[in-house]
């Protein structure tokens, strides 16, 4: 069996990555069940025992940036080594809700904290291990934060300043210009009906099946 695929959704909190990663993970799930595979869906941070209650303080409580990037990458590190590798050694396909670009993007973009740093904890933590494709939902900031007000009383990141959202965005945008064959950028400020139809594109051409 050759080994599996990690799938990852990003963007910022309203881009509504969450509501379309439910129908993908459906979809994705029914191709490779047909191929003998499983589809494992997994979120950071979080995605292991331990990592869920690193994400519980990471949400609410507030801490110096540094502090914030090591647990994020704590997180990971037990991510990789309980769900992520373990699930693509037996040949089975990872989506998970977040990863790595989201640290570059938030603790990176929005806080501002040295990229330098988080690449030595990316190779530390990940040795090489990249997503073999990201969906990247992008959408103005002003779009995200109506949403989100209508949808949600906001955590520690959601509460964050429109100028937060904006560099946090530019650093995703940053990101997957730097590297197109992993990166697909979605407009998400389009209707669901027509996201859906770019994500179907996508699933279909990109993920091999
Ligand atoms: P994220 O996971 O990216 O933070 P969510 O999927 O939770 O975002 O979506 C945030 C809110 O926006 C939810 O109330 C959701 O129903 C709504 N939403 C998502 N996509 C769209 C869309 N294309 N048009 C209008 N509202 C949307
Ligand atoms: P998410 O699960 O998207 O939140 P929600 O369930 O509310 O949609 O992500 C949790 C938050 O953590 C989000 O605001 C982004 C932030 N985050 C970082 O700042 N750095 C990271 O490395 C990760 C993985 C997430």
């Amino acid at each position: 069996m050759t080994p599996g695929k990690l799938i990852t959704f990003e963007g910022i909190d309203g881009a509504g990555k969450s509501t379309h990663l439910q129908w993908f993970a459906a979809e994705l799930g029914k191709r490779l069940a047909e191929q003998g595979r499983k589809l494992v869906v997994t979120r950071e941070p979080g995605g292991t025992p331990l990592g869920e209650k690193l994400r519980e303080i990471l949400l609410h409580q507030p801490m110096h940036i540094e502090t914030e990037a090591l647990m994020m990458f704590a997180a990971r590190r037990e991510h990789l080594d309980k769900v992520i590798l373990p699930a693509l050694d037996a040949g089975d396909w990872v989506l998970s809700d977040r990863f790595t670009d989201a640290s570059f993007a938030y603790q990176g973009g929005g806080r501002g904290l040295d990229t330098a740093r988080l690449e030595v904890l990316e190779r530390w933590v990940q040795k090489g291990l990249q997503p073999d494709l990201t969906l990247l939902f992008d959408i103005p900031t002003q779009v995200a934060a109506a949403r989100l007000a209508d949808a949600r009383s906001p955590d520690k990141f959601e509460a964050e300043s429109a100028a937060f959202f904006e560099l946090t965005r530019a650093e995703y945008l940053r990101r997957a210009a730097a590297d197109p064959a992993r990166f697909r950028v979605i407009r998400a400020e389009r209707s669901m009906k027509e996201i859906h139809k770019s994500i179907e594109n996508i699933l279909l051409t990109d993920c091999f099946l």
